[in-house]
């Protein structure tokens, strides 16, 4: 084990630590980056039929900007919640990456690809523009003047009194109640749902917010994010050590394997579409698990990463 993770975590328990150490969440920072991750769900969405750009759109866990959301309401979606646990996006930041992200789109730039950001998934097959799902006539609209106005004014009033129809930073989100019920066309979440708490009650939300027949995807990276040596090395550890090497911090990873999503999924009603996984063989095998995760199967200890493609059927589902 490695020792640095362990003192850090239980270092937070002193005032101030976490604070002094903690630097946002990296990957939103960029405008490409969020452009990339936005058209990567959506080919990926198209390719399972979703071709049609979402109206009302929900991401899961924005980090330090609202890009990826951003991205979407400029290429045509009306409405975007964004829910987070911590306030990590600021206004000048959502401002600086909306006005990048909006010369990107006017320039139908191809999607940043595995050269530029390696780590990120999906990958696709092509990293053209997607023009089947945004023709440019549609992003000549999508880009009116009146309608980035409107985006713009509201990116500057969030976390005002003055609400806004077509953004909303809901921070922490705690309950369902937060959004309406069978309200949004697509969810769509990147390295988050390795990190919620109260997974159970999250997939629960995530069925509700959706309208019968919207998609969500999500990139989830099951990895020790880099906190042990091997990379399937925290199912070893104990409940208690890893309480420690969280210590105080908002959220870690919460070490659920890649069947415990695909369980939830379809407990909740979802129905799988695609997923596609990263394979990762030179991890620990299931004689060093921990008693806590002796259910693991020999597939979830080589799943490093993947990306789950789901549909809230049009009858609506176990609720219906
Ligand atoms: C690794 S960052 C990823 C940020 C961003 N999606 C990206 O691609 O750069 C994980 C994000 O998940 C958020 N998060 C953790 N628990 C969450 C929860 N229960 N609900 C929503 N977001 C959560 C964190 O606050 C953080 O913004």
């Amino acid at each position: 084990m490695r020792p640095g993770p362990l003192i850090f975590g239980l270092a937070t328990y002193i005032p101030g630590v976490y604070k002094l150490r903690s630097k946002g969440t990296g990957g939103t920072v960029s405008a490409r980056y969020c452009y990339s991750v936005w058209l990567r769900h959506r080919v990926l969405a198209g390719k399972s039929g979703f071709t049609d750009a979402p109206q009302v759109i929900a991401e899961l866990g924005p980090g330090d900007s609202l890009g990826i959301g951003l991205a979407g309401l400029i290429s045509g979606s009306e409405t975007c919640y964004a829910l987070d646990v911590v306030a990590y996006a600021d206004a000048e930041r959502n401002e600086k990456i909306f006005e990048e992200l909006i010369q990107l789109f006017s320039r139908r730039e191809p999607v940043p690809d595995d050269s530029e950001f390696p780590e990120v998934l999906p990958a696709l097959e092509s990293y053209s523009f997607p023009s089947d799902l945004y023709s440019a006539g549609q992003i000549k609209t999508a880009l009116q003047k009146e309608r980035l106005t409107r985006i713009r004014k509201a990116i500057r009033s969030l976390g005002s009194p003055e609400t806004s129809s077509c953004l909303s930073y809901a921070v922490p989100w705690t309950d369902s109640a937060v959004l309406p019920e069978n309200s949004v066309d697509f969810i769509i979440s990147q390295a988050v749902l390795e990190h919620v708490d109260g997974l159970a009650m999250t997939y629960r939300a995530l069925f509700r917010w959706l309208k019968p027949g919207g998609h969500m995807s999500h990139v989830i990276d099951f990895s020790s994010h880099r906190l042990t040596d091997v990379w399937n090395e925290h199912w070893s550890y104990s409940p208690f050590l890893w309480k420690c090497i969280r210590g105080k911090r908002p959220f870690l990873i919460n070490r659920e394997p890649f069947s415990t999503h695909v369980r939830l999924a379809k407990e909740n009603g979802f129905l799988p579409l695609m997923d596609r996984k990263v394979m990762d063989e030179s991890g620990i095998r299931t004689g060093r698990l921990a008693p806590s995760f002796r259910h693991l199967t020999e597939q979830d200890l080589k799943i490093k990463k993947a990306c789950m493609l789901s549909v809230k059927p049009k009858g609506g589902g176990k609720d219906a």
